[in-house]
């Protein structure tokens, strides 16, 4: 997971960007490096390894400038190396980036053809490359704008520019950055804690925010180009690591991080540049036969969506269960079972008595866990990451959606393993896999509209939730999300299942939530619709454009982007997430810690 530091200061910075990156090593990184104006113009030193490494070379050859940016890479494009670390250099343009440029390929070409010639494997080069193109016509601002008006994806940047010895330039979609405000001094930073030793008066930027700070004063700028004020607010620096920044709860600001937890999990599985996904530890998928996946909650739920990708992506048996059953009625399992726990914590008492049973068995056990020094993560024969963060908030949202990314890339590398992929199919389904970062910051958009949900479905007695394929174990999670945190009865129904039984409920007091972007199952769930409907149920569709086309007559819609199926459970769990958590806070619940529940539920 990737950080970045800025400091236009007033006294030298080597040592305080250094200082800043040794507290961001906890986001995990391979390389590092910083950049600084030394005598008018922009000198950087990089390293491939830890930041000793970085303090190596600068033992050797010093950075006396007194504005500067600094970067711990996790690489995605292209293998951690000196070259392709951060900051990255094109022309008078020197950055540092968190983040994927989906376009990126295209851009490279783009300006291949107008004469540019590229050093390192990154997206971020790329980024670069443009800014210094638009800056030969434009002032640095707007040259930043019209770049970052060509990217697609998810970024977070800081910039130097030669010639512009007290400015530095940032912007983020998708991922998070801050403003520091000191005593002639100002910062940028990937979150509270990078700017924490330096200033507690923080400014957090707004989704498509781009900014420019000199030694005085922050200028920031919405995504339309509007001159705008973020609110400056006073954090505690040792709580840093685990701030709300300007949101109410954690649990918003962790539906928030979503994208940013979705892309440094992904990032541990696929290779942007070669376009190869892969199990992490060296697992060869195509030894086993069978998945069983155990886990309790939220994980099980993302365990369930993991067994349709298992089978549809990779036509590998898959069972799923939840492990305080699993545990104890002596399942019958086969040699070649992968057998794979899945845990936010990795210490769930009976996740862990799970993995412990699969492998008394002399089964392959792996664990998709979030906390990596956790007892699951150190006992299974192989770690498969998540990297969320660290998660506050009770009721699961960013493990959530971490642990399904890290399913999907698992299916889809199961399916390469096993030959199930066409010549090329393999890189195609990475790069689509890529793009939800993206599109889970779009979801997320529907913040707004979502809220407009919340003053009805609080004065409900019971809510359904429906939906089918994927998109059903989604439905079961919006309504454990409803439950936990609204304490609103709520139940999650295969859509095909209402008529059995259900639909007995029904009546107009019923809300009836159906997760259904158009797949070809749609049709189905348009049928379920209007037997909801009929009895005088209240259809709330989340869906996407052409769903919302096809709507039933009187359904309220909500829609969400168009996205291939493969990254649907991903792209619409924030939308459901947002609903849970604006009906708790319509209700005044403790969103965070809601009564009888704990984060981690280490006993039976
Ligand atoms: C508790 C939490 C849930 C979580 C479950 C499993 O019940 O309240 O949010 O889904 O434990 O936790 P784990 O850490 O194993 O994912």
């Amino acid at each position: 997971m990737c950080g970045i530091i800025g400091i236009v200061g007033a006294k030298p910075v080597q040592d305080r960007l250094i200082d800043s990156l040794k507290r961001l090593e906890y986001r995990g990184y391979d390389s590092a490096g910083v950049a600084g104006v030394v005598d008018g113009h922009v000198e950087r030193r990089r390293a491939k390894g830890k930041i000793r490494a970085l303090e190596d070379v600068l033992a050797a050859e010093p950075l006396p400038a007194s504005v500067g940016i600094g970067h711990t890479r996790w690489a995605t494009h292209g293998a951690p190396s000196q070259i392709n670390a951060h900051p990255q250099r094109a022309g008078r343009v020197t950055l540092v980036h968190n983040g994927i440029i989906e376009n990126y390929a295209e851009l490279r070409e783009a300006l291949k053809e107008k004469g540019r010639t590229f050093e390192s494997e990154t997206d971020t080069e790329v980024i670069a490359q443009l800014l210094d193109y638009e800056l030969q016509t434009r002032p640095p601002i707007e040259a930043l704008k019209a770049t970052l008006d060509q990217l697609t994806g998810a970024y977070a940047i800081a910039v130097l520019i030669d010639g512009e010895d007290e400015l530095i330039m940032g912007a983020r979609r998708g991922s998070p950055l801050v403003v520091g405000y000191g005593d002639g001094e100002m910062f940028l930073g990937s979150d509270a804690l990078a700017v924490g030793p330096f200033t507690n008066q923080i400014a957090y930027l707004d989704e498509g925010d781009y900014v420019a700070i000199d030694r005085k004063a922050a200028h920031v700028f919405d995504e339309a180009g509007r001159a705008v004020q973020r609110p400056v607010r006073t954090v505690a620096a040792a709580a840093a690591l685990v701030e709300k920044g300007n949101y109410r709860h954690f649990m918003e600001k962790e539906i928030h991080d979503q994208p940013d937890a979705c892309q440094h999990t992904l990032s541990a599985y696929i290779n942007p540049t070669t376009g190869h996904v892969h199990a992490p530890g060296g697992v060869d998928l195509a030894r086993f036969d069978r998945v069983q996946i155990v886990a309790c909650g939220t994980a099980s739920y993302a365990g369930q969506i993991g067994r349709y990708l298992f089978e549809k992506l990779a036509g590998l048996p898959c069972d799923v269960e939840v492990a305080s059953e699993f545990r104890y009625r002596q399942p019958a399992v086969t040699p070649a079972t992968l057998a794979i726990a899945v845990s936010q914590s990795g210490e769930t008492a009976d996740t862990l008595a799970a993995l412990r049973w699969c492998k008394a068995q002399g089964l392959t056990t792996a664990a998709v866990v979030n906390v990596h020094e956790s007892t699951m993560a150190r006992e299974a024969d192989v770690l498969f990451p998540t990297h969320a963060g660290p998660e506050i908030g009770v009721a699961s949202t960013k493990a959530f959606t971490s642990q399904v990314a890290a399913l999907t890339a698992l299916a889809l590398a199961a399916a390469a393993a096993r030959g199930r992929l066409k010549p090329g199919e393999e890189a195609h389904d990475t790069r689509l896999l890529l793009e939800a970062p993206r599109l889970i910051a779009e979801a997320i958009q529907l913040e707004d509209q979502i809220r407009t949900l919340a003053p009805e479905l609080a004065k409900a007695r019971d809510v359904l939730y429906l939906g089918r394929g994927p998109m059903y174990p989604l439905a079961l999670e919006g309504a454990l999300k409803l439950k936990e945190i609204s304490y609103i009865h709520a139940e999650g129904y295969a859509a095909g299942e209402l008529k059995h039984g259900p639909i007995a409920l029904i009546d107009e007091t019923t809300p009836v939530i159906v997760i259904a972007p158009s797949d070809p199952l749609f049709d189905k769930t348009i049928s379920n619709m209007s037997e909801v409907a009929a009895r005088g149920g209240r259809v709330i569709l989340i869906t996407d454009e052409e769903g919302a086309r096809n709507a039933p007559a009187g359904a309220r819609v909500i829609v969400g982007p168009t996205c291939d199926p493969m990254l649907a459970p991903m792209v619409y769990a924030p939308p459901i997430q947002l609903l849970a958590y604006y009906v708790a806070v319509q209700k005044g619940a403790d969103v965070d810690q809601p009564r009888n529940l704990a984060k981690s539920v280490t006993v039976e």
